[in-house]
């Protein structure tokens, strides 16, 4: 009777034993794909079983922000997650040997991973958060995914700034294995990676992403596979279009309507001055925004200057025309101080005839309050009054005289001032035409 019993115990000893073997553990599976040991040869060598086999890796690029686009430096800073697939060919296991495992994370210094880099990537070391684990099915087949804010160079293209679209490389590459050994490739179809990064991207600032394409295979030459993203951007240029266009176009505008100034007041030439000083702190602000490079010229560059040399050329004119104005002034006081000398002999002459008169002029006015008192005086004071006329008479010709040599410069600084008008006003429609034909509708 014991031994039956014994017998029964021993067989369901056996039972839970062998059952206990496929216990459901992920130690179980480490140990089964002799991992848990010492020895590292897991984490050294690519994961083939034949060495001519090359690994395929799949990378998948998501955008989650545009942090940054500086023109000066040409750099492109972004926050992506960037995930990367291959086969581990020595890891595989059946999933129904081990209650069903299908996936195990485990941390990635236990395992080999593929060298990749970006060839444009100019940011700081530390930039690149990488998940602590990898995870693994059972087919072997790893999935690694990292985190970085990455700052790369692009080649950036401002002719048309602020209306700009900037088209940026992402070239990954292996750092040391060559075509035979590993390919780069994708998983997922570039337009869904476009439509998915375009849904979850949070940080945007002044642009927004447009597409995100893969340009395929330039795998020159059996050396190395290259993996390129190109990623392009377009600019939102509002903010320049208000805080800069409008603006500058406004002076212009202000320009041309200072024409209107009265010349005699001279308020025109300090007004245009300042429109000159205005437009040269917006030149300012323009330089700390765009690159010195010389191979292309911005047209944003190109209409600063054009409006500040237009309104130092009307400056130009208005000085000019208030030299030919003052000129006119000048003939007049000249020709008015002659007539002047001439009176005051008259008066001189006057005086000369009567003793009693004042030298003052002031006082030649009450005189003749005492005319009907002094009968003799009167004719003396007739005559005098006759000379006062005749001496009125010649000065007012002489005035009709000056005023028209004076005339004459004014008509001049007058005929300087339409024609110039004429031609600013051509010129300044001429040239918005041109800038909004080349620069803004195209950029659109
Ligand atoms: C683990 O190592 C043992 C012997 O050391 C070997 O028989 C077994 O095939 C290895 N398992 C795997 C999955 O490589
Ligand atoms: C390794 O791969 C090469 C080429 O694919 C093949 O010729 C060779 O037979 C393979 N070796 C083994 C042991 O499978
Ligand atoms: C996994 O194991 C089950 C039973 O042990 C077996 O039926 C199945 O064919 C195995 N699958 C593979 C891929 O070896
Ligand atoms: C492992 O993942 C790959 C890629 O998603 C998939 O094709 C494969 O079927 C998976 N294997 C298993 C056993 O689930
Ligand atoms: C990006 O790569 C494509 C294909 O090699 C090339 O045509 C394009 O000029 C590159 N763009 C930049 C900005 O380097
Ligand atoms: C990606 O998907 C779009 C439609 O969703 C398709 O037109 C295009 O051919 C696909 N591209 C690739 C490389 O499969
Ligand atoms: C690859 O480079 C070699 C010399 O390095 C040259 O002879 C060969 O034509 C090149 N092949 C291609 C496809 O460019």
């Amino acid at each position: 009777m014991a031994a039956p019993t014994a017998l029964i115990f021993l067989t369901l000893l056996v039972g839970v034993s062998s059952s206990g073997s496929t216990d459901c553990s992920y130690q179980s599976l480490l140990h089964h794909l002799n991992l848990t040991g010492s020895s590292n040869v897991q984490s050294i060598m690519r994961p083939v079983k034949n060495w001519t086999t090359s690994t395929l890796v799949q990378l998948d690029i998501l955008l989650f922000g545009i942090l940054d686009v500086d023109e000066k430096s040409q750099t492109v800073t972004n926050h992506l997650w960037v995930s990367m697939y291959w086969t581990n060919e020595l890891l595989t296991w059946n999933a129904s040997d081990f209650c069903g495992i299908n996936l195990l994370t485990i941390p990635r210094s236990m395992l080999w991973i593929p060298d990749i880099i970006i060839q444009e990537d100019a940011s700081d070391s530390g930039s690149v958060i990488k998940g602590p684990h990898l995870t693994l099915n059972s087919s072997g087949w790893v999935f690694s995914k990292a985190q970085q804010r990455l700052t790369y160079t692009c080649q950036l293209n401002l002719v048309k700034f602020p209306f700009d679209t900037q088209s940026c490389n992402i070239t990954f590459t292996s750092m040391s294995s060559d075509v035979h050994t590993m390919k780069l490739g994708t998983l997922t179809n570039d337009t869904a990676l476009t439509a998915l990064s375009e849904l979850i991207m949070i940080t945007k600032g002044e642009w927004s992403l447009r597409s995100m394409e893969v340009v395929r295979d330039r795998t020159t030459n059996g050396t190395k596979s290259y993996l390129i993203y190109m990623i392009t951007l377009e600019r939102k240029p509002m903010l320049y279009v208000v805080n800069f266009i409008i603006p500058l176009s406004y002076l212009l505008v202000l320009d041309l309507a200072s024409f209107f100034i009265s010349q005699s007041s001279g308020e025109k030439l300090s007004f245009k001055v300042t429109i000159l000083l205005s437009i040269s702190v917006l030149l300012l602000i323009l330089q700390d925004m765009l690159p010195s490079t010389e191979d292309s010229l911005p047209w944003i560059a190109t209409y600063c200057v054009a409006i500040f040399a237009l309104v130092g050329i009307s400056v130009l004119e208005a000085m000019l025309v208030s030299f030919l104005t003052e000129l006119g002034h000048q003939c007049g006081k000249k020709a008015k101080g002659s007539e002047n000398a001439r009176e005051d002999i008259q008066l001189e002459e006057d005086f000369h005839k009567e003793p009693s008169g004042d030298e003052e002029r002031g006082q030649v006015t009450p005189e003749k309050t005492y005319m009907p008192l002094d009968w003799p005086v009167a004719h003396d004071l007739l005559k005098r009054i006759l000379d006062e006329v005749k001496a009125a008479r010649l000065q007012a010709g002489s005035k009709d005289k000056d005023k028209n040599e004076r005339g004459c410069c004014k008509s001049l600084a007058l005929t300087v001032d339409y024609v110039f008008f004429f031609l600013y006003l051509i010129t300044v429609v001429l040239f918005l035409m041109i800038v909004y034909v080349s620069w803004i509708k195209t950029g659109f």
